[in-house]
């Protein structure tokens, strides 16, 4: 008790940087990463931007053993936000195995960490729309009902959210707070951390970005033949520092215990749906930059329209997104030209 120091497993990935470097205003940041889908080099950009570094643990989390080392030398933390876990969709279709080892076991050992000490701990999870998959509504609010996940990623999204409902129902002194994030896209202003995709981007921003740098011939807009006003697919796009503030806000509203129950769901996404022809036209609009784009196949799992109702997010914990799409959109662009020396 009475430290301020909050643990970030996955604190050198895509969100969890930018969440440390938010956090680092208010809290001491002890970032956890196998760099696994990382580098290194991150815990500088985010050092930079924070006038300060972060402790860093190297440190695999689906093994019982180093578990158990974080929380031997960090038992103080008073939150702990659980980013690490693997993502890609299509790769979790090919290895549903090492998705459900890397993101239910770290899971498991971190909850079973967390009471054997009986720690007093406040837990943000990073969960996703992907949970609701096409949704019978839109907006989709956090009642929407959870089918069947399409893909072995969405599954340990939904199973990790029961985890912690039913370990949460066992430990009135846990705090726990899952996030359902939309799209995330856009970079810190600075350009001193962004998106670092390994391989060919899955998602459309950084394909965006990726084909004006000139590493892609083109881009392929996958489908125009859904039931949307252009038939091109409907998403929530929000800036990764407004969803980085979400987590903050999610957190402080734990340890100050203004929640009515010791778990709740939180949708973070704009309330705005934008389609695949919109983002391309804003990238434009934007950047000036021309960018070469075929209408090709829909791409199979794909959901035809999803964003928030983030009305719940809005009215309990007083969170409001503050950037547009033109805002993520230019950010996601300078990080890229950063990136590629351009
Ligand atoms: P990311 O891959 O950039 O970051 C995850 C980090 O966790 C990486 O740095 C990786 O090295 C680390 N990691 C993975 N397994 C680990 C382990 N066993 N031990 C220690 N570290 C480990 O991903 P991201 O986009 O920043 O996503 C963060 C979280 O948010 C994930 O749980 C993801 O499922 C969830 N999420 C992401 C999106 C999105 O579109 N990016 C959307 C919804 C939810
Ligand atoms: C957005 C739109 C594509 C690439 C994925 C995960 C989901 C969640 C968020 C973690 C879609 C279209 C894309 C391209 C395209 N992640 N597109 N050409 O599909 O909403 O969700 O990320 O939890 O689980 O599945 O995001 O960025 O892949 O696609 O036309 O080259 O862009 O069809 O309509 P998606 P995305």
């Amino acid at each position: 008790m009475g430290t301020n120091k909050v643990i970030v497993t996955g604190g050198l990935g895509y969100i969890g940087s930018h969440t440390a470097v938010e956090l680092s205003e208010k809290f001491q940041v002890v970032i956890v990463d196998d760099l696994s889908n990382s580098s290194i080099e991150v815990l500088d950009g985010i050092s930079k931007i924070s006038n300060s570094t972060p402790i860093f643990e190297k440190l695999d989390l689906k093994i019982k053993k180093d578990v158990k080392k974080l929380f031997d030398k960090h038992n103080d933390a008073i939150g702990l936000i659980h980013f690490a876990a693997f993502k890609a969709v299509g790769e979790s279709v090919e290895k549903p195995l090492n998705y459900y080892e890397n993101n239910l076991s770290s899971l498991i050992y971190i909850l079973q960490e967390i009471d054997n000490r009986n720690l007093l701990l406040n837990l943000i999870f990073s969960s996703s729309c992907t949970v609701y998959g096409q949704a019978e509504s839109l907006p989709i609010t956090e009642e929407e009902s959870i089918k069947k996940a399409e893909s072995p990623y969405g599954n340990t999204k939904q199973i990790s959210e029961e985890i912690l409902f039913d370990y949460a129902r066992t430990n009135p002194k846990i705090n726990i707070t899952s996030l359902r994030y939309f799209n995330p896209i856009g970079a810190h202003h600075s350009t001193n951390i962004g998106e670092l995709p390994l391989g060919i981007p899955g998602n459309l921003v950084p394909f965006i970005t990726q084909t004006a740098a000139g590493i892609h011939e083109k881009l392929t807009v996958f489908g125009n033949d859904y039931n949307t006003p252009d038939g091109t697919c409907v998403r929530d796009y929000i800036h990764v520092m407004d969803l980085a503030k979400a987590h903050i806000i999610a957190l402080e509203h734990l340890i100050q215990k203004r929640n009515q129950d010791n778990y709740s769901v939180y949708n973070i996404g704009t309330g705005k749906g934008s389609s695949v022809l919109e983002v391309i036209e804003c990238f434009v609009k934007n950047t000036r930059v021309k960018l070469n784009y075929v209408i090709g196949k829909r791409r199979v799992g794909d959901i035809e329209s999803a964003y928030a109702d983030n009305t719940k997010a809005k009215e309990e914990l007083k969170w409001t997104p503050k950037y547009s799409l033109d805002d993520a959109i230019l950010s996601a662009w300078k990080w890229e030209k950063k990136v590629r020396n351009i």
